[in-house]
């Protein structure tokens, strides 16, 4: 395992990971991966830690993967679906995490349909003088981090096997395409991605991108006032983001232009380097945001035709579930040449062993 000194308490997002922390995940996992390569699969890491997973809305790889991942470091799992706990009896969240942190655990991993959630629970557990750890797994449209970090990971590894590292990724083109609106996946992969230096390119139709993102736009690429100059990005209904006066953080993180923002697919494919399809997420989708699945397939569903705009070597990411057919074709989600789906869950159990391992060594 690498020596590093880790001080974060619990991961709730990660708009203010640092290179060394992005870097200290990465390493640890590559570490974990090499032992999930060997014949005896478990290390005793977190023997006698408890690790649960409080996961109040459906889930099957995240909760499953964090399951793993603790049953691989040797900690005691315990499980909670909302749907047969006592919630249904009215218990409130808070109560439920109490509930858990009198059986002894030590880190909980905390989905919820709503955002903050696991925010309030790391809040109340501070608040209590508890040693106790919360992961965030999914809260609402907010962020998702271990499924960054994962992605981030998947990509690292393909680039350099054997030293993933963040700067790998400086100067890559990462196309985000889909249900940005509401996807936490992409909120996260956006912090991660800034941090490293790549050139990140979102493009859906307008009524799946965050109105919020409008006070970004500072500038619009493209149409008369400006050509596709040195950018290179330029194209009717582009837009360039340079920052947001309430975004210091991402203001000062951003050195050149680094986000850009697209109402059309075809801008943020071109010469892309690794191209990420997001699930549309109808159960959260609360008005009729698209005329047809067919016709957004037709205009933003990833396909063989379509990454022929992107560098030849393009790889494609999801984080899954998938709408085979919709946010990209059957047969290409299924093609080792170019789909990454199956790497990314298998990565995410490296991944989690080293969130968990980094938030449970120092408790022991
Ligand atoms: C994502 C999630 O739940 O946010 N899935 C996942 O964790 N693997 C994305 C999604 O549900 O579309």
């Amino acid at each position: 395992m690498p020596t590093t000194t880790w001080n974060r308490h619990h991961i709730l997002s990660l708009a203010d990971f640092t290179t060394t922390e992005y870097d200290t995940v990465l390493q640890t996992a590559a570490s974990f991966q090499e032992v999930l390569s060997r014949r005896t699969k478990k290390v005793p890491t977190l023997q006698g830690q408890v690790v649960a997973n409080l996961f109040f809305e459906p889930s099957t790889r995240t909760r499953s993967s964090f399951e793993i991942a603790a049953k691989r470091l040797s900690a005691d799992t315990l499980n909670f679906a909302a749907a047969t706990s006592s919630i249904t009896k009215g218990e409130t969240i808070l109560d439920t995490a109490k509930t858990y942190l009198a059986m002894g655990t030590d880190i909980m991993v905390v989905r919820h349909r709503e955002a903050g959630v696991p925010n309030a629970i790391a809040a109340e557990m501070d608040r209590l003088g508890v040693r106790v750890s919360v992961l965030n797994a999914g809260d609402g449209q907010h962020e998702h981090p271990s499924q960054a970090l994962l992605d981030l990971f998947t990509i690292c590894t393909l680039i350099d096997p054997a030293s993933p590292r963040l700067e790998l990724l400086k100067g890559k083109k990462i196309a985000i395409v889909g249900d940005i609106l509401h996807s936490r996946v992409a909120r996260s992969n956006i912090w991660s991605l800034i941090a490293s230096g790549a050139q990140v390119h979102l493009a859906a139709p307008p009524t799946l991108l965050p109105k919020l993102f409008a006070e970004y736009i500072l500038e619009e690429v493209g149409g008369k006032e400006q050509g596709a100059g040195s950018r290179g990005q330029g194209a009717k209904g582009d837009k360039l983001i340079l920052s947001s006066p309430s975004s210091p953080t991402l203001h000062s993180r951003l050195p050149t232009p680094q986000l850009f923002l697209h109402w059309q697919l075809e801008p943020a494919l071109q010469n892309a380097d690794f191209v990420m399809t997001l699930r549309l997420q109808k159960e959260r989708m609360t008005a009729h945001l698209l005329p047809s699945l067919r016709e957004y397939h037709q205009l933003f569903g990833i396909t063989r035709t379509k990454l022929q705009l992107c560098k030849p070597k393009v790889k494609v990411l999801h984080p899954g579930p998938v709408n085979r057919g919709v946010e990209i074709s059957s047969d290409l989600m299924d093609d080792p040449e170019f789909s990454l789906i199956q790497s990314q869950v298998t990565s995410g159990v490296a991944v989690r062993m080293a969130l968990l391992y980094l938030l449970g060594s120092g408790k022991a």
